[in-house]
């Protein structure tokens, strides 16, 4: 029978004693971590967020006898007097390990069944059972140190802004439709028939809304909701640090984007130096074959195709010669892989549409070993390993492919060799600014025009003449930042001329009346005296992730969705009841297919 509360109030957290605290008296209220029944002697684990306290049963026989009966889990107060540990019982690795509490009352404020799995660090558990008791994985350290953490950040972020003059704006999220790439959640209207809302994509319009409204500068950290697929960094709601000023260049974003960056590394005690590279988008697809280069591991990418124009090896001979490219990098002192392994990374490039992956390398005795030695002749295999820069005991790794594909097909494998080698370490930060994106790009599938970040982003200016007769090649004034091959914000400056915003429109395929019907409080808006404005949104969920050292972000996240955007621990989605379709005037048709994705 659990027993009340009543008046105790602790004076101590489970992770606040120390040797100074001895003599003392202590109440302390938490969960059992551990219970260890010596006889007359009982120790209990106490644990809250803040840490472990031993508590020991042996001066009553009652007291004793109720702390046998405690099970891990259990709700506990105590009250007690602090002592010192003997010296073969300090704990060195406990904050609290120099101490214990003597129990002199005991109350068992709330039982609980047997978890599912232990509350620790290291308990074996599979994902499914994390999320489906969320409650429970809370409990354990390492979450609790992600949720303490990505307190901080966003306090770090707060306080930034706030010191540079931005104002914390919220914007609604029963909204209106925002294009960011996704589909929309819709939520459908119970007091207009057939209408809905969607919830916001990105707070886009609203705070370009905001820099007409005269604003000058806005923060928000903001809930954004997509329907898409969903990976490792990918939730269906996350979390935005959305920023825009008036009268901002690309320059000025990074001016303040480049000082939060320390200011949220300072709280893991890491120091970012800067000003942050900036690399143009043509760059990083050609040297790291992505537009989100991982720099920590160098085995930069080179254009080989010079050396094997007209050469006898006819596979890359032909493709240079119809207008494609060689490439490849070298993996310092991959002379050793195994022809398993390359054989491994040669699926991965073909998988990433590359016609094959041709090796090369240096053996100590500095001999010439290539997959393609025979067809190519060794002089040309030799310029090639020079031209890269392989030295004795490193690989050189090639393939072909038109524009950027052969660059694209390399990245993959540069990412897993760095793997396997160890180079892309979780402690090591390297930012670059992504900048010069195509304003453009044509689907295939849509057969036409897709905006490369938001409809809303301006063209480079010099670029602008060239809007109609060459849409393709005119670049944006856009920019990502990236972090160890991550994307943790983009932004751009905006369009604020309505005329410019109704051709882009117009090249995007939206037609007049879908651009009033989606978009007329805006346009009609921008005529209003907008000023030159820009921003940026960082993703809180990925910058907290990295700086935790973890993989997903579901890591960094309480209450985190499956790959299949489901809840584990809610059951949502879920069907809802007829009358409250009723109310909403939704009618739902039976599934064409199960749902899409996997389950977590
Ligand atoms: P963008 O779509 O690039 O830009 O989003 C900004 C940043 O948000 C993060 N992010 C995500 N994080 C987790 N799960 C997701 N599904 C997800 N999608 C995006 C990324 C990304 O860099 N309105 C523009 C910003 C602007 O132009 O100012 C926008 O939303 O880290």
């Amino acid at each position: 029978m659990a027993q009340q509360l009543g008046d105790w109030a602790r004076t101590h957290t489970c992770g606040a004693l120390r040797p100074t605290d001895v003599g003392s008296s202590a109440l302390l209220l938490g969960w059992v971590q551990r219970v260890r029944d010596l006889g007359a002697l009982v120790f209990v684990d106490v644990r809250d967020r803040f840490g472990l306290t031993q508590i020991v049963f042996r001066d009553s026989p009652d007291l004793v006898v109720a702390a046998k009966r405690l099970r891990t889990e259990y709700v506990i107060g105590v009250k007690g007097t602090v002592q010192p540990r003997s010296a073969e019982t300090v704990n060195a690795k406990l904050p609290t390990g120099g101490v214990e509490v003597v129990a002199a009352e005991l109350r068992v404020l709330n039982e609980a069944k047997t978890t599912p799995f232990e509350i620790r660090e290291d308990a074996a558990v599979s994902d499914d059972v994390r999320l489906r008791y969320r409650y429970l994985d809370l409990r354990r350290p390492g979450l609790q140190a992600n949720m303490v953490l990505r307190h901080k950040v966003a306090l770090a972020v707060r306080k930034y802004f706030d010191s540079q003059g931005f104002l914390e704006i919220e914007t609604p999220i029963l909204a209106k439709s925002t294009p960011e790439g996704a589909r929309d959640y819709l939520v459908p209207s119970r007091v207009h028939p057939g209408e809905f809302y969607a919830l916001p994509q990105s707070p886009q319009l609203f705070k370009q809304l905001l820099m007409i409204a005269g604003m000058d500068r806005y923060v928000q950290i903001v809930k954004c909701f997509r329907d898409e697929d969903l990976r490792a960094d990918r939730q269906p709601e996350f979390t935005q640090v959305d920023v825009e000023m008036s009268f901002a260049t690309p320059q000025q974003v990074f001016d303040l984007v480049e000082p939060l960056m320390q200011d949220v590394f300072a709280v893991v005690g890491r120091d970012v130096a800067r000003p942050f590279r900036q690399m143009p988008y043509g760059e990083a697809l050609a040297r790291y074959g992505s537009d989100k280069p991982d720099l920590r591991c160098g085995m930069e990418i080179a254009d080989l195709s010079t050396l094997f124009q007209g050469s006898s090896f006819s596979l890359f001979a032909e493709a240079v010669g119809a207008g494609a490219r060689v490439r490849g990098f070298v993996v310092p002192g991959g002379a050793r892989y195994s022809r398993r392994e390359l054989d491994e990374l040669a699926e991965q490039v073909k998988a990433g549409g590359a016609p094959a992956l041709i090796w090369a390398r240096r053996t100590k005795d500095g001999g010439i070993q290539s997959s393609a030695l025979k067809a190519a002749g060794e002089e040309t295999i030799a310029r090639a390993l020079e031209t890269a820069g392989a030295g004795e005991g490193d690989l050189l790794l090639m393939t072909s492919g038109a524009g950027d594909d052969a660059s694209k097909a390399l990245g993959q494998v540069r990412l897993t060799v760095a793997r396997k080698e160890g180079l892309l370490k979780p402690d090591e930060f390297a930012f670059t600014w992504v900048v010069g994106f195509p304003l453009l790009e044509w689907d295939e599938g849509e057969k036409r025009f897709m905006s490369v970040h938001h409809p809303f982003t301006s063209p480079v200016a010099e670029d602008l003449g060239r809007l109609d007769a060459e849409p393709a090649s005119v670049r944006a004034q856009a920019y990502d930042l990236v972090l160890n091959g991550s994307e943790i914000a983009g932004g751009s400056i905006r369009i604020h001329d309505s005329d410019l915003q109704r051709r882009i429109f117009q090249l995007l395929n939206i037609s007049e009346e879908e651009a009033r019907h989606r978009f007329g409080f805006f346009l009609e808006a921008l005529q209003y005296g907008t000023p030159p404005h820009g921003g940026i949104a960082l993703g809180l969920d990925r910058m907290v992730a990295i700086l935790a050292g973890e993989n997903s972000i579901r890591e960094v996240i309480a209450f985190p969705k499956t790959a299949a955007a489901v809840d584990l621990m809610t059951g949502a989605p879920s069907t809802v009841d007829d009358r409250q379709l009723d109310d909403l005037h939704v009618a739902v048709r039976p599934a064409k297919s199960g749902p899409a994705g996997a389950t977590s």
